[in-house]
């Protein structure tokens, strides 16, 4: 199953050779933090390789997918739109219905509160993986073999300064995500996973 996913993905991808690279980077990442936190190594990979899969949909294809709640409820951060059709799209090609994996690929932009394993590795993956060049992705892959809710909690410390530079608002979803992850790293909230 994992072969034929990431053969499709190469093909969709086939003309976005940066993002081609880095999705192929984030399930070698993925997996090697999978096997280090004892998570499902299936499922990490799948839902590493296939995260960005809808990126470069238009945005009537990915909202094509998505239930009028989801997209009233990302509308301010529509960037969630490519994650949660990404989802959607893997299930119904593939009748792929575990939530582990589904969420991992819905949350990866900027987290939620309460992540699965699964989801705690793509999320932090999709950051440390060695394209992101941009970023101390080194010291944050380091951070995340050790103790992968600082790791969670610093990236989204990065991800939240990204939209503040723009002059962006963040959305409730991340703003929650951020103080449950804080609360978590300053051990005030009891590890969910
Ligand atoms: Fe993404
Ligand atoms: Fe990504």
């Amino acid at each position: 199953m994992i072969a034929q996913i990431r053969a499709d993905v190469k093909e969709k991808l086939k003309h976005h050779p940066k993002r081609l690279r880095h999705v192929l980077a984030v399930e070698k990442t993925a997996h090697a933090l999978a096997r280090i936190h004892q998570a499902d190594e299936t499922e990490t990979r799948i839902a590493a390789i296939y995260h960005d899969t809808m990126k470069y949909a238009s945005l009537s294809e990915q909202l094509r997918y998505l239930p009028a709640s989801e997209i009233e409820r990302f509308q301010s951060a529509p960037v969630m739109y490519h994650a949660l059709s990404a989802a959607a799209e893997l299930e119904k090609t593939y009748g792929i219905s575990d939530p582990i994996i589904l969420d991992a690929i819905r949350y990866h932009v900027f987290g939620r509160p309460h992540m699965t394993l699964v989801e705690k590795i793509v999320f932090v993956s999709d950051m440390c993986e060695p394209n992101r060049h941009f970023l101390d992705w080194k010291a944050l892959d380091q951070l995340a073999q050790k103790d992968l809710d600082k790791a969670v909690y610093e990236i989204m410390i990065i991800i939240a300064s990204y939209v503040e530079k723009d002059d962006l608002p963040l959305h409730p979803l991340q703003e929650e995500a951020m103080k449950y992850y804080k609360e978590v790293c300053c051990g005030q909230t009891q590890k969910s996973h």
